[in-house]
């Protein structure tokens, strides 16, 4: 049905794929990891923190086993602390109920912090299942070729992407998918001349291609975060703090009025509540620990 388009982006796929880590290994646990760095974080930071964290944490006892101050600590650089946190939980969980990861997507979403994205990933690229997995390139390449750059919502992508699966490839589909992506077929400056779709390209062919309308028309794709200004939110002074605590040696605390100045310049006692404040909601995040008024990684 989509032969021509499957075999455009394969062909293309078996030449260029880039060689990536996590490429040459099917572990649910070594793929949970990737897939969860490379959710917030390009490639190129992704791959040391990627052997680094699997040089630790070998596996999903040892990620269980270890203190959670030791995860967080190793997460430094990837931002969003409490997916270190979650990854965490989500061992522990996957442990005691399966004895490991499981291979059902429902199974993988009930888990903390695995959403659909996440699970799809594991589902596909561990255990084989033909399953799309639509992460924001994958969604930007596919609105592109197959609607030209139209308008639309992430369940509707999904649904399409559901469809041109092609059968028995999901794997180097969805990878192939993200390798146009991330070199291709890229959010600002699409290199279309050389795209092995480009034949097959609505977007192309409607000269679309440098609009974006698909994704920022509706407000998706793209993650919720970048589009709220970052510096002085409370998730940047949580990364502020989580950051100062990372610093400090095992066994030590900080007290308010330590930490306060480490957070942010000027930092006045007037402030001690708002900082406390946001100790409190870190703590309740599991990546803080609370003694009194002093404080460290749990
Ligand atoms: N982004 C998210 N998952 C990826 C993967 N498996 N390979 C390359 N980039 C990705």
């Amino acid at each position: 049905m989509h032969e021509t388009l499957w075999n455009a982006l394969l062909t293309w796929y078996a030449a260029h794929q880039r060689d990536l880590p996590w490429r040459q290994t099917r572990d649910p646990y070594a793929i949970l990891i990737s897939e969860t760095m490379l959710q917030q974080t390009g490639v190129e930071r992704v791959i040391p923190k990627y052997h680094a964290f699997l040089a630790r944490f070998p596996s999903l006892r040892a990620l269980t086993d270890a203190p959670a101050a030791d995860v967080i600590r190793l997460w430094s650089g990837l931002g969003y602390n409490r997916r270190a946190v979650w990854l965490q939980r989500a061992a522990r969980q996957a442990l005691e109920r399966w004895g490991g990861l499981p291979s059902r997507i429902e199974d993988l979403r009930s888990l903390p912090g695995i959403g659909l994205y996440t699970a799809s990933a594991v589902a596909c690229f561990a255990f084989g299942t033909q399953v799309a997995v639509n992460d924001t390139n994958v969604r930007r390449v596919l609105a592109r070729v197959l609607l030209g750059g139209a308008a639309t919502t992430d369940a509707r992508l999904l649904a399409l992407a559901e469809s041109v699966l092609p059968p028995g490839r999901a794997y180097d589909w969805n990878q192939a998918l993200m390798d146009l992506g991330a070199t291709i077929c890229t959010h600002d400056a699409p290199r279309c001349l050389i795209c092995p779709l480009q034949s097959l390209c609505q977007a192309f062919a409607l000269g679309q291609t440098r609009i974006d309308s698909a994704l920022s028309a509706v407000g998706e794709g793209r993650p919720r975060w970048k589009e709220a200004p970052f510096a002085g939110s409370r998730r940047y002074y949580r990364g502020r703090i989580v950051e100062a605590l990372r610093q400090l040696k095992h066994g030590d605390m900080h007290t308010l009025s330590s930490l306060g100045p480490l957070v942010k310049d000027g930092f006045s006692d007037a402030e001690t509540l708002w900082l406390r404040g946001l100790l409190e909601e870190l703590a309740a995040d599991g990546l803080v620990r609370l003694d009194g008024d002093r404080t460290a990684l749990p």
